[in-house]
């Protein structure tokens, strides 16, 4: 069915729902986390109410329903991600575990004194904490290739810190503060060409339904469900199975193991090694709902409306005395990053939430980036394809009138 914002907005009951004083919620928040449709919303209690056992682990009907959609699950997300049959998909946390485990395991095993990992200037705390760890602990060094006045990634920059020391280079696809989306497919060439590994943070993109992100030759792709649709507390690995299977594993515990005996324990290949314990299993199945959501609905016509919904809000922001947007990247997921000259930005926040607004405001776990632009943090307004053109009419009205209060 053709995308029709009206009846997609249906789909998500919070959105349908009043703040406290009565307003109706304009939700640009979503960078930070989606809200869910029925469908996810559904299969999580589904699985509760209806099948939930643990799995892998007992002969019993319950228990092989549960381990049937779990698995089946896997199967969902890799396959809306792109992976490859030599790719498997390894269910973590969300993306901040993701990286943590590709830094940890992989890293431990691979980088050395002196060797070098390339991050950017406009990583999330998630690409960067992780490495920090392991650089220290290592003795590796960690560079950041810059970022240009408009935001976007500084191409030059990026090759001109890769040399025989690069043992990887981990990217995000999409900014979360300025939005840009990085050119993945030629910093995947780069990484090739230098014979490093390549890592791309995709927590921002996938929500966007970038096509690339399935295309591109990467080694770990990190994706995070509760951006994209789904529960919060799940997300992805999706990385070269050959590569999994020569990784220390990361966590300890059951179902990661073959045999344990006192002498030695044995583990089990991907993806399990990679899963100690109980996994998210609701978590999963929802995540499975959110994909195949994402199927049922017009994708093109979500992505030609967010991209709508960015104009919309890149030309009011314009208009607006004393703002500055950070990151005017031509290519640009729907998010508007910016500062009004000398009012805090909590301050904005607050008034606008007044209206029945929600934004973010803040250094968005990104501080390096924050101090490259000069500013103790920013107010992100961040869209989904369930936003309207009139939530962003409503928003400039707003935030104009909040301006004019505070400067
Ligand atoms: C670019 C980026 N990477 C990683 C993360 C971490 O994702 P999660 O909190 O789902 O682990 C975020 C979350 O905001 C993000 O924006």
């Amino acid at each position: 069915m053709k995308f029709d914002v009206n009846q997609i907005r249906k789909d998500f009951p919070v959105l349908a729902q009043k703040t406290r004083s009565g307003k109706n919620i304009v939700y640009f928040d979503n960078a930070a986390t989606s809200q869910k449709p029925i469908k996810v919303i559904d299969a999580t209690s589904d699985f509760y109410r209806n099948f939930n056992a643990n799995i892998h682990r007992s002969a019993h009907e319950l228990s092989e329903r549960a381990t049937m959609a779990y698995e089946e699950a896997r199967n969902r997300v890799g396959k809306f991600f792109g992976a490859p049959e030599n790719f498997c998909t390894i269910f973590t946390r969300g993306a901040t575990e993701s990286l943590n485990l590709v830094a940890q395991s992989w890293g431990s095993a691979n980088i050395k004194r002196g060797d070098e990992i390339l991050l950017s200037e406009m990583e999330h705390h998630a690409n960067i904490v992780p490495w920090q760890m392991l650089a220290e602990r290592a003795q590796a060094k960690i560079l950041a290739a810059k970022i240009r006045e408009d935001g976007s990634l500084d191409m030059d920059d990026l090759l001109s810190k890769v040399s025989g020391k690069t043992k990887i280079i981990s990217i995000t696809h999409a900014s979360n503060v300025l939005g840009s989306i990085n050119d993945i497919n030629a910093i995947s060439k780069i990484a090739r060409s230098a014979g490093a590994a390549f890592s791309i943070d995709a927590a921002q993109s996938a929500p966007h339904l970038l096509d690339d992100i399935s295309k591109v030759d990467c080694d770990f792709l990190s994706i995070s469900a509760h951006k994209c649709y789904g529960p919060t507390g799940i997300g992805a690995l999706i990385a070269k199975r050959e590569i999994l299977d020569s990784m220390p594993p990361y966590q300890g515990g059951g179902d990661m193991i073959e045999n344990v005996s006192w002498q030695k324990t044995t583990f089990r290949p991907s993806p399990e090694r990679f899963e100690a314990g109980t996994p998210n299993i609701a978590g999963a199945v929802g995540f499975a709902a959110a994909i195949d959501y994402l199927n049922s609905i017009d994708l093109h016509g979500a992505k030609e409306h967010e991209h709508k919904l960015l104009e919309r809000m890149t030309a009011a922001l314009d208009a607006i005395p004393k703002i500055k947007i950070f990151g005017k990247s031509k290519e640009k997921v729907s998010l508007a990053s910016f500062f009004v000259d000398g009012v805090h930005p909590n301050d904005i926040s607050v008034l606008l939430n007044a209206s029945g607004i929600a934004i973010r405001t803040g250094h968005h776990c990104a501080e390096p980036l924050m101090c490259l632009l000069g500013v103790m943090g920013t107010c992100r307004a961040s869209m989904a394809f369930y936003n309207t053109e009139e939530e962003v009419d409503f928003f400039a009205e707003k935030l104009e009138h909040a301006i004019k209060i505070l400067a």
